[in-house]
């Protein structure tokens, strides 16, 4: 057993929407040989809920509601981590961009945030957790060993998020793609409770001209120094 992992440390990632957090916390989590947990996919399964409930997003009651009521496992696969709602795995519906599209008002919900935050709090509670999110270095594990806040330029990120979506058959329009991301930013960074923002002590990592090899190996590093 290597030292990191003795030593269960617990990594926050947040960053914006495509800014490679994602694929970067995946890949951290395997080398370290912790727990993996992706709260953007968390959110997602809810968001998905809503729309199967046919509940309109802007009806706050009955979407906290949802959030009371849905079970959201996040589980490993061979295939990577999936999703599981209500015991289907949704790891590829919660994709699509109807759910994108409305996300950022579902996860802008007060009631809707402090169920998550329990949640997520309670995966991570043994520690050798590798989290990422919008809001995990400023408001779900303020304690975490180490924070990063990666970010990039948006059109680095929309192409990301074009490759991503063609390599797994989602049809895809970049400029709908890009107004999505600007939208998302907007509205998860200037929402009342957990805005996406750095925690102070959080370590910017740029992406934008990093492959995710360099990210990830960014990222061990500075994991390595702090040992
Ligand atoms: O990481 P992602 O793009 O899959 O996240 C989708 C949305 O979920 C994002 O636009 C905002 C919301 N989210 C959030 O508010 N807080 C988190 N910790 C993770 C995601």
């Amino acid at each position: 057993m290597s030292k990191t992992e003795k030593l269960k440390l617990t990594i926050a990632i947040d960053g914006p929407a495509a800014s490679g957090k994602s694929t970067t916390a995946r890949q951290v989590a395997q080398i370290l040989n912790y727990l993996y947990i992706d709260t953007g996919a968390m959110y997602r399964a809810l968001t998905l809920e809503v729309l199967n409930r046919r509940i309109p997003e802007k009806n706050e009651d009955e979407v906290v509601k949802v959030a009371k009521e849905v079970n959201i496992q996040l589980v490993p696969g061979v295939k990577g981590p999936r999703t599981i709602l209500d015991g289907v795995d949704v790891s590829e519906e919660i994709r699509l961009p109807e759910v994108t599209h409305i996300i950022s008002t579902i996860s802008a919900y007060k009631e809707v945030r402090e169920i998550m935050k329990l949640k997520q709090r309670e995966l991570a509670k043994n520690g050798g957790v590798v989290m990422d999110g919008r809001d995990i270095g400023t408001v779900v594990l303020p304690q975490a060993d180490v924070k990063i806040f990666m970010d990039a330029c948006v059109d680095d990120r929309a192409d990301r998020r074009v490759k991503e979506l063609k390599e797994k058959s989602i049809p895809v329009d970049r400029e709908n793609i890009k107004e999505d991301i600007i939208q998302r930013d907007l509205i998860d960074s200037t929402r009342d409770v957990a805005p996406l923002k750095p925690a102070k002590d959080a370590i910017i990592v740029d992406t934008s001209n990093l492959t995710i090899a360099d990210q990830v190996q960014k990222v061990i590093d500075i994991v390595n120094d702090l040992l």
